[in-house]
């Protein structure tokens, strides 16, 4: 596996391969590297000859106040994962390669990134698009691999994005089902034994076992909640007639420490 931190020496790779006729497939990440990504290295393989993965902890999608600092950054061992997972090529670029001008937030996604986590985060998705829209102008993939974990993300990367094929991976769980993310290192004993609920009560308000105010109060038994939506999941938007999968989408803090997670269902199960 070859690792590049410059954009000369990765196009140089990237461009032997494109002349071979191979296609390249890509995997933006900010490290922490756990099996949810690793899992979307599987499907990157599926679509393409070539997998490059991109470790890169960006500045633009944090707000003051937020993580930035202390997220965890253990690139030894992403490497050695990346390479045991038969990544081709990992780009590990400084904060000056990716905004050479300077970081001045030039992406405005409008509406969609003001609801939902863009209610407490609401600079998130300009700075997650416009690292993307970056590092697609670098690599030039093919295709390029998000997780459903992310759900609002992909949602919003396929729509600000062009000329490259967005695929996505499923969300991948610790045998409790807590959905698996960076951020869960952050949680104390007491809270990691805690933070399963949140799958546990979204799992059953797709079972209509709870509808969305109980669900609401459950999670706030464990949890103080920041929201919980159900939204038609090929638009973000309400329910209608015609909405065909439903989206349970809900965020949490636990402690300090915020999660995610959702659910996308047919509509036919309500
Ligand atoms: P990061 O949080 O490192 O996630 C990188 C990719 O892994 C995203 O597409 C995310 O949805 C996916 N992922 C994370 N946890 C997952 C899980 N449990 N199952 C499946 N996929 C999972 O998301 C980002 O980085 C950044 O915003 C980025 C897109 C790299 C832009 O900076």
């Amino acid at each position: 596996m070859q690792n590049f931190n410059t954009i000369i020496a990765l196009q140089a790779t990237l461009n032997e391969w494109r002349k071979k006729g191979q296609k390249i497939a890509f995997v933006p990440t900010m490290g922490g590297l756990h099996q949810g990504h690793l899992s979307l290295i599987d499907v990157a393989k599926k679509y393409a000859d070539r997998v490059v993965v991109s470790i890169f902890v960006n500045p633009a999608q944090f707000a003051e106040g937020e993580d930035f600092g202390t997220y965890p950054r253990t690139m030894e061992e992403d490497l050695a994962l990346l390479e045991a997972q038969g990544v081709d090529c990992v780009f590990t670029p400084s904060a000056e390669a990716i905004y050479p001008d300077g970081m001045t937030l030039d992406v405005d996604v409008g509406a969609i990134g003001q609801i939902l986590c863009g209610q407490t985060r609401p600079h998130f998705f300009n700075g997650v698009v416009q690292v993307v829209r970056r590092l697609f102008e670098i690599v030039r993939p093919d295709v390029a691999v998000f997780g459903r974990k992310d759900y609002q993300q992909l949602h919003i990367v396929k729509h600000f994005t062009s000329g490259v094929e967005i695929v996505s991976g499923e969300i991948v769980r610790e045998t409790d089902g807590l959905a698996m993310s960076t951020r869960n290192q952050y949680l104390s004993k007491g809270e990691r034994k805690i933070a399963p609920q949140l799958h546990k009560i979204l799992g059953q308000i797709e079972r209509r076992e709870l509808d969305v105010k109980s669900a609401a109060e459950q999670l706030q038994r464990y949890f103080k909640l920041d929201y919980l939506e159900l939204l038609d999941a090929n638009t973000l938007k309400k329910i209608t007639d015609n909405t065909s999968k439903i989206a349970i989408l809900c965020a949490v803090f636990l402690g300090p420490t915020r999660l995610i997670d959702n659910i996308i269902f047919r509509r036919e199960n309500v």
